[in-house]
């Protein structure tokens, strides 16, 4: 399947505070200079925000990330998870269409989806609420036919049910996910045959469907506020509890004072801070993405710290580089591992032509 950005995009794409905060505590996860392996979670999470990932929030997420944008685009257009295309404001219904839904009706699935949705899947209902597409087999294959509806699996389906349920979905209501004909999990059709000496001390739902009904996300945009990410090593513990609760728990409890970014007086003073300039001189900053490793988001931050030519870098010594190091917020060590003095300094010495003709072969 072609996979391509939508022609219609958004000007411009942000998370939400929580969920800027989420994110910064997924790429502390990382070692120093492998901020890059975030990419998924940190897309996953801005299509969880808006419905589908635009280019926008793609771009974004690989300007926090230090990475070139075409690096981005290749991860979202190859993994199908990724929505590039608007969603329907209610609900994504995702038929399996793999062999054991096929054989027990997900041509039927697909059929209600085509007269009560749209007729071709990735396009919108009517009235935006819905839109559907076949995936392959998502591992229920135990309950076929089955389809994923936002987060949560319905399995065991009917033409009928899936029609009743759009319905449900429309009214604002969520159905219970799992079995839509009473299984408690993927046992025989006729009942147990073993081990049913379980049977008796089971919970109303089994541990899957319980979790969904507790949490009830299935269709809910992810703001952030839902469940704190727990990074003991950034010092937050707190939430711990909270992220296993129920909704109404997480409303009574106190709110989570949002992280304030650093600003640079308070940044540590390791090494030694470059001299800094004002303002680019003559009011016309060099390029520095001409370097190797420094992106729209370094550029900007370079120049909060007041620096914007080549020959600032060049001349940085270690305890420069050290600094500069330890206080790229979200960046650290992209210094030394990028080689910008080496880089800033063939610039200065050699000129731009033959350094970007050196830089073909990383030569520096
Ligand atoms: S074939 Fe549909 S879930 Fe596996």
């Amino acid at each position: 399947m072609l996979r391509r950005l939508h022609k219609e995009q958004p000007a411009s794409f942000a998370f939400t505070p929580a969920n800027l905060a989420w994110a910064e505590g997924q790429i502390s996860k990382y070692p120093e200079g492998r901020q890059a392996s975030a990419i998924i979670p940190l897309l996953f999470r801005a299509q969880e925000q808006e419905g589908w990932l635009t280019r926008p929030a793609i771009e974004h997420v690989a300007d926090m990330l230090g990475m070139a944008h075409i690096r981005a685009l290749e991860v979202a257009t190859f993994y199908f998870m990724f929505q590039l295309q608007p969603v329907g404001t209610v609900a994504h219904i995702q038929i399996c269409g793999t062999t054991s839904c096929m054989i027990c009706g997900a041509e039927d699935l697909i059929a209600v989806c085509k007269e009560l949705i749209a007729p071709a899947p990735h396009t919108l209902s009517a009235d935006g609420k819905f839109s559907w597409e076949e995936v392959e087999c998502l591992g229920a294959c135990a309950n076929a036919p089955m389809a994923q509806i936002g987060k949560d699996y319905y399995e065991d389906l009917s033409p009928e049910r899936l029609r009743e349920m759009i319905a449900k979905f429309s009214a604002g209501e969520v159905p219970v996910p799992g079995s839509q004909i009473g299984r408690y999990s993927s046992e025989p059709l006729n009942g147990l045959t073993s081990l049913k000496d379980f049977e008796s001390g089971r919970t109303q739902y089994n541990a899957s469907v319980q979790r969904a009904v507790d949490i009830r996300d299935t269709v809910k945009r992810i703001d952030g506020t839902e469940v704190p990410l727990i990074t003991p090593w950034r010092g937050n513990t707190a939430g711990a509890k909270l992220a296993d609760s129920v909704p109404e728990a997480k409303a009574a409890a106190p709110k989570k004072a949002e992280p304030k970014p650093a600003a640079v007086a308070d940044l540590p003073a390791e090494g030694k801070k470059p001299a800094a300039l004002g303002a680019a001189r003559d009011g016309k900053a060099d390029d520095l993405k001409k370097i190797e490793g420094i992106g729209p988001a370094l550029e900007k931050l370079c120049h909060e710290l007041g620096i914007f030519h080549y020959d600032q870098i060049a001349g940085w010594g270690a305890d420069e580089i050290a600094w500069m190091d330890g206080n790229l917020k979200g960046f650290k060590g992209r210094v030394t591992r990028d080689k910008w003095v080496a880089q800033a300094k063939i610039i200065v010495e050699q000129g731009l032509e033959i350094f970007l003709e050196r830089a073909k072969t990383n030569d520096y």
